[in-house]
C-alpha cells in the first residue's frame, strides 16, 4: 500500500491518504472475475453458491473503484464461450444477474454510477435484457464511474462484429479502404466510447486472457492474483493499483526517453 498514490480529495477523505499522493491512477481498469467454481468446490457447495457469493465482491469493487475517483471498471461477467456451460449454470447466473442488476438501482443512484454494456446482448434472455436496458436507462444519467458489463462478449466477437461493419461501409461507398485506420477500427468496437483499460487484472491464478478485450489490452499492464474473485475485495484493487505504480509503462520506447 506504500505506493498507492490516490487521485482526488474523494479518495484521500476514504483512506486518509495526502493529497501529494494521489496521482498516477488509472482511469480504465477491467477484471476477469474468475474462481467462482473453484471457491464453492472448496467449501464443498455448488458452483452456484460460489456465483452468489461473487455479488459482494462486485459491489466491493465499484466502491473501491469509486473511492478512487477510477472514471471506468469493465467486467468480464459472462463470456460468449460461457453459453456452452450447463443449461442449469448458464440459467442460474441469467437470473442472478436480473437480481443483482435490479437490486442494486438505489446504489447505482446513490453514487452516481452509470451501468453499461459491451457485448452481444441481444442473444440474453429476454428478462435479462429487459431488465439490463432498463437500469442502463435509469443509470444514464448518473456522471460518476461508468461500470461497464462484458455480457455476453468476447474479443473476437467484437472484432468480427466491427469488421462487417466496416466491410459494409466499404460495400456502401460511406468508406475507403485506404482510410481504415486503428482509429477507424476502435470507433467501431464495443468501447469505442471509453479509452483502453491501463490496468487489467485476472483472479484465480489463471494467466489467460479467454477472448478478453483483444485489441484493448495492447499496452495494459497485466496483474494477476491467486485470490478467487468470491474472496476479492477493495484492498486487492488497491494492491493491484499500487503494483500498477509502480510500473513503467514504455509503449514501445527505450526507458531513457520514457524518464526523459
Ligand atoms: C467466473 O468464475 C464466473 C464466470 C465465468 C461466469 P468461474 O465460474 O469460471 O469459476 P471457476 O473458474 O470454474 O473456478
Ligand atoms: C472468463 O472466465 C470469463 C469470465 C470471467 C466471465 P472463464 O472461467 O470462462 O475462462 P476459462 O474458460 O477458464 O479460460
Ligand atoms: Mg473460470
Amino acid at each position: 500500500m506504500a505506493f498507492l498514490y490516490l487521485q482526488k480529495s474523494k479518495a484521500s477523505q476514504t483512506t486518509g491518504m495526502k493529497d501529494e499522493h494521489q496521482k498516477n491512477i488509472p482511469r480504465h481498469i477491467a477484471i476477469i472475475m474468475d474462481g467462482n467454481g473453484r471457491w464453492a468446490m472448496k467449501k464443498g457447495a455448488m458452483r452456484i453458491f460460489g456465483h452468489k457469493h461473487a455479488i459482494k465482491a462486485v459491489k466491493d469493487a465499484i466502491e473501491g473503484a469509486d473511492s478512487l475517483g477510477i472514471e471506468f471498471l469493465t467486467l468480464f461477467s459472462f463470456s460468449t464461450e460461457n453459453w456452452s456451460r450447463p443449461k442449469e449454470e448458464v440459467d442460474a447466473l441469467m437470473e442472478l444477474l436480473v437480481k443483482t442488476i435490479s437490486d442494486e438501482v438505489p446504489l447505482l443512484m446513490k453514487k452516481n454510477i452509470q451501468l453499461e454494456s459491451i457485448g452481444d446482448i441481444d442473444s440474453l434472455p429476454p428478462t435479462a435484457y429487459k431488465t439490463l436496458m432498463d437500469v442502463k436507462e435509469r443509470t444514464a444519467s448518473n456522471t460518476g464511474l461508468k461500470v461497464i458489463l462484458a455480457l455476453s462478449y468476447s474479443g473476437q466477437w467484437e472484432l468480427t462484429h466491427a469488421t462487417k461493419q466496416i466491410a459494409q461501409k466499404v460495400s456502401e461507398g460511406k468508406l475507403k479502404v485506404e482510410d481504415i485506420t486503428e482509429k477507424v477500427m476502435s470507433e467501431h468496437l464495443q468501447t469505442a466510447a471509453y479509452p483502453d483499460p491501463e490496468l487489467m487484472i485476472r483472479t484465480s491464478g489463471e494467466y489467460r486472457l479467454s477472448n478478453f478485450l483483444l485489441w484493448q489490452l495492447a499496452y495494459t499492464e497485466m496483474y494477476f492474483t491467486p485470490v478467487l474473485w468470491p474472496d476479492f475485495r477493495r484492498e486487492h484493487l488497491f494492491a493491484a493499483i499500487s503494483d500498477y505504480q509502480s510500473r513503467e509503462r514504455r509503449f514501445g520506447k527505450t526507458g531513457e526517453q520514457v524518464k526523459s
